[in-house]
C-alpha cells in the first residue's frame, strides 16, 4: 500500500519565480529515484502539492518540506493510503496560473492543456472529497 499527502502552503515568490525551476529538477530526478510521483501547482501565492509513494520516503519529503524556506504555512490538508498511484507517469508534474507546463521531463506538450485541466480538476476535487 501507497501513502499520499496532499498540502497547500504561502509560496515566498507570489509568481512563477526561477527558484521554480530548481523544485522541478529536484523534484523530478529526487522522486524518480525515491518512487514519489505526483503534482504541484502554484497559483496566487499559493503551492499546493500532490505527491504518492513508499511510506518511509513520504515521510522524508515531508520533512524537507516542512523545512524548506522557499516556502511557509506548509499545512496537510490530507494524507493517508492509495492503492494504486494517481499520478503513475509523472515524477512531478507542474502547472501554474500563466504559462501552465507540465514536468520538465514531458517531451512532448502538445496535448497539455486538456491533460492538465484534467489533473487539476482532480487534485482540486480530491481536495475538496478529503
Ligand atoms: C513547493 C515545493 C515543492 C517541492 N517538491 C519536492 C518534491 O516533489 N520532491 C523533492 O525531492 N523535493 C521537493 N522539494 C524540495 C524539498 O523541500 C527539498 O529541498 C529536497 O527534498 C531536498 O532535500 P535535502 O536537501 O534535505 O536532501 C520541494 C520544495 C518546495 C518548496
Amino acid at each position: 500500500m501507497l501513502e499520499y499527502v496532499l498540502y497547500h502552503s504561502r509560496c515566498v515568490f507570489q509568481d512563477f519565480h526561477i527558484s521554480d525551476l530548481d523544485i522541478l529538477r529536484t523534484a523530478i530526478s529526487a522522486n524518480e529515484e525515491h518512487g514519489l510521483t505526483g503534482f504541484l501547482h502554484r497559483e496566487a501565492g499559493y503551492f499546493v502539492q500532490y505527491y504518492e509513494g513508499p511510506k518511509d520516503k513520504v515521510e522524508q519529503l515531508t520533512a524537507n518540506l516542512m523545512r524548506d524556506t522557499r516556502h511557509y504555512d506548509f499545512t496537510i490538508i490530507g494524507q493517508g493510503q492509495v492503492e494504486a498511484r494517481r499520478f503513475a507517469d509523472w515524477s512531478m508534474g507542474y502547472s501554474g496560473p500563466k504559462t501552465a507546463q507540465m514536468g520538465l521531463d514531458v517531451q512532448d506538450d502538445q496535448d497539455f492543456p486538456l491533460k492538465a485541466a484534467v489533473v487539476i480538476d482532480h487534485l482540486l476535487g480530491f481536495a475538496q472529497r478529503i
